[in-house]
């Protein structure tokens, strides 16, 4: 007999549960739509294998020791042994209280009675970015502590065909680097233990058959949470592989008192039979309608930066950051964001986070007359901050040396000559508030570029080694601290910095609306990092940058173009001494400005596509109406064929015509002579049309190493 499934649908993608009678729910899908009303019962379809426990267990939605689950469990905890070492409650096994169904979302409510714990699981699919929001609920209803070592926000199975990961790695000014892996016999995990989701671990994972741009199933993860993290993907004994995702805990990090409860993160998943692309166009959506919060409800044409680190570090002086101002205003810039290096005797990176106020010697009547300055001209004001620090050599520290996280009787572990604050204490948060909101009471800030730059090692408070592990509070704390300082301010948006990148996923989306990318503003590099960026998170919260023209970071020189070409496709700015560049630089960069004013529409709501063949990356992001795209080649490094491949732009409505303007053209010294087709492109009187650009696509002329061509389409018919 056919049983009737649970089911969650969109267009593209499903999930599917099997009730079982007095048990939890089993899985029997998650990935393309299409799905039928009801099918076989899974006992019905397997045979009890030899040598295994007699009922040998399927793949439920929730998996616990309790009846022998021999791969990770979806909850670890127990509780501690009275004196006649009774206690535990390690083997859960739930049954189902109560099912809420609708056509968005799925609530299972769950309890184990004998080890005294009660349990939900949510599902909500949003239909239109088809993102499934998955989290999980514990409940101690015991009368004893219970200590919870890991909870999964999500557990779904993948097929076996589902064979080749896509992971994210990195380190500080090398953040999302993609690699790919074949899935083996042996489980693939990635532990975030930072306290920020970190360089190195960027939240989110993505699987496939084949991995490729634009076809194929493919499945991504990303867990909404700004601290620790574990990802895990194990294979099971019926072939298939089981992918988890939620909160690494510190050990006794997380107990729960009786009557106590514990909500894990967001997890975020999708399934594409579009390939890479279609899985990242998913996710995008869902951070543009679900995550992201504008002021005013809406995204404003996201404001040109200059930003004043590169130009002029910790070297501040009024009328020298007056004069960058003028210089920024020339070109085009609409926002200026005075960074680090603005309060009390802030020098240099060993003293002074914690201080909060404009240092007297630099700014001698308070940050007033350079924010007047600077709105004189027509621009916003943002500013560097760095709340959640402390330097040991600071008023603050001074004054409250316990405000730190530290153990007593350690030694102090600092990064970066600084502490953080235990913001999960009332007095440090309301503190922090006070100074953040006075400053904004004060100016005309429109912006603040909320940084973080050391990891959590020893987030702990308490007393000699016996203090408690604040990882999760830590993350709890600064959530609220962001929530709190946007009501108060809601006009002022925040960009979420972490030593460039080591802190973005859709939880601190929630509360900001920038990512500072990385630190690393070298062309090349950024090609990588930000291909990474984007799998899951959208350009237009993307911080790109031009640096200057010999990279801070990496030593390497790049011309104007390319490093204008790389950084068009994000929250474009430019982080370099304007003042110095001369007259025809400043003309070039004041072109390149107008050109990401003219584009940004297209690429801040548009549908964005990328690939690689060979040494050549390129982007693509392409008007949601069909009616414009803007395309971009980038060559990384030389390559033995003589000529560039067309480059096939797919999505455009086939039976109309577009003009294809370049925005740039790499020169060639030793050309023999031109194309005719390449001068269309350069005067903008090439017309294909949008059958052509998909299938013969749009030609591309030679490219030298680490230089771009960018494209204009616009729709003609
Ligand atoms: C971090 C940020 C940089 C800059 C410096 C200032 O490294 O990522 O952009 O703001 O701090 O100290």
């Amino acid at each position: 007999m056919a049983r009737e499934l649970i089911t969650l649908q969109a267009r593209g993608c499903a999930i599917a549960l099997e009730p079982v009678e007095g048990g939890v729910p089993l899985w029997r899908h998650f990935g393309a739509a299409g799905l039928p009303a009801a099918s076989w019962p899974l006992t019905e379809a397997r045979m009890q294998p030899p040598n295994a426990l007699d009922g040998d267990l399927a793949f439920a939605v929730l998996n616990t020791h309790g009846l022998g689950w021999f791969q990770q469990p979806s909850l670890l905890g127990s509780r501690a042994g009275d004196a006649q070492g009774e206690g535990g409650d390690w083997a859960q096994q739930f049954v189902v209280d109560r099912i809420d169904h609708d056509a968005q979302s799925l609530r299972l409510v769950l309890r184990d009675e004998v080890a005294a714990l009660g349990l939900e699981l949510h599902y909500r699919i949003d239909p239109d970015s088809e993102v499934f929001t998955l989290h999980a609920e514990l409940e101690n209803r015991g009368t004893t502590d219970f200590r919870v070592d890991w909870l999964a926000a999500a557990c779904v199975p993948l097929p076996p065909q589902a064979g080749q990961v896509l992971g994210f790695a990195g380190r500080w000014a090398l953040e999302y680097q993609q690699h790919r892996e074949a899935l083996g016999i042996a489980a693939w995990r990635r532990d975030c233990r930072r306290g920020r989701n970190a360089h190195d671990t960027f939240p989110g994972v993505i699987v496939g058959t084949t991995l490729a741009d634009d076809d194929g199933p493919t499945w991504g993860a990303h867990l909404a949470w700004s601290g620790n993290h574990s990802l895990l993907i194990e294979p099971l004994p019926d072939g298939r592989r089981q992918l988890q995702l939620g909160e690494w805990f510190a050990p006794d990090e997380l107990v729960l008192r009786p009557g106590e409860r514990y909500r894990t993160p967001d997890a975020l998943l999708s399934f594409s039979a579009g390939g890479l692309n279609g899985l990242s166009a998913n996710f995008h959506r869902h951070l543009r309608t679900n995550v992201l919060r504008w002021p005013g409800g809406r995204m404003a044409p996201r404001p040109v930066h200059l930003n004043t680190w590169e130009a002029v570090y910790f070297d501040h002086d009024l009328a020298g950051l007056k004069a960058l101002a003028d210089a920024a205003a020339e070109v085009g810039i609409e926002r200026f964001v005075l960074d680090d290096g603005w309060f009390h005797r802030r020098d240099d990176d060993t003293r002074s986070l914690g201080d909060w106020w404009p240092d007297a010697r630099k700014y001698p009547q308070g940050l007033g007359p350079l924010v007047r300055h600077v709105r004189g001209l027509g621009l916003q004001f943002g500013l560097w901050v760095e709340p959640e620090m402390i330097n040991p050599d600071s008023e603050l520290y001074r004054a409250h040396p316990d405000w730190a996280l530290q153990l007593a009787g350690r030694p102090m572990v600092t990064g970066r000559n600084q502490l953080v604050l235990d913001l999960s204490r009332a007095e440090v948060s309301d503190h922090l508030f006070g100074r953040l909101d006075a400053l904004l009471r004060e100016h005309e800030i429109a912006y603040l570029k909320w940084d973080m730059n050391r990891d959590l090692a020893t987030a702990a408070t308490g007393t000699g080694h016996r203090g408690r592990a604040g990882y999760h509070r830590h993350t709890e704390a600064l959530y609220a601290l962001l929530a709190r300082l946007r009501a108060a301010h809601p006009q002022v948006e925040i960009e979420s910095c972490s030593s460039g990148g080591a802190r973005a996923d859709a939880g601190i989306l929630r509360h900001t609306q920038r990512v500072w990318t990385s630190d690393c503003n070298d062309a090349l590099t950024r090609i990588g990092i930000q291909s990474g960026f984007l799998r899951f998170l959208p350009p237009e919260i993307m911080g790109a940058h031009i640096g200057p023209r010999s990279s801070h970071t990496t030593g390497r020189t790049h011309e104007l173009a390319f490093r204008a070409a790389v950084a068009l496709f994000g929250h474009f700015g430019v982080e370099a001494d304007v003042r110095q560049l001369g007259a025809d630089e400043r003309a070039e960069l004041a072109r390149w400005i107008a050109h990401h004013k003219a584009w940004r529409e297209v690429v801040h709501h548009g549908v964005l596509r990328q690939g690689t063949l060979g040494a050549l990356a390129w982007l693509q992001s392409r008007a949601q109406d069909g009616s414009a795209a803007l395309v971009a080649l980038y060559r990384r490094h030389e390559e033995l064929p003589r000529y560039s491949p067309s480059l096939p732009v797919p999505g455009l409505d086939p039976a109309r015509r577009y003009r294809a303007q370049a925005l740039h053209v790499p020169s060639l010294h030793h050309a023999r002579h031109g194309a005719p087709v390449f001068d269309a492109l350069r005067e903008g009187t090439l017309e294909l049309s949008g059958a052509e650009l998909a299938s013969i696509g749009l030609p591309m002329p030679p490219l030298p190493p680490e230089s771009a061509v960018v494209v204009g389409l616009r729709a003609v018919t």
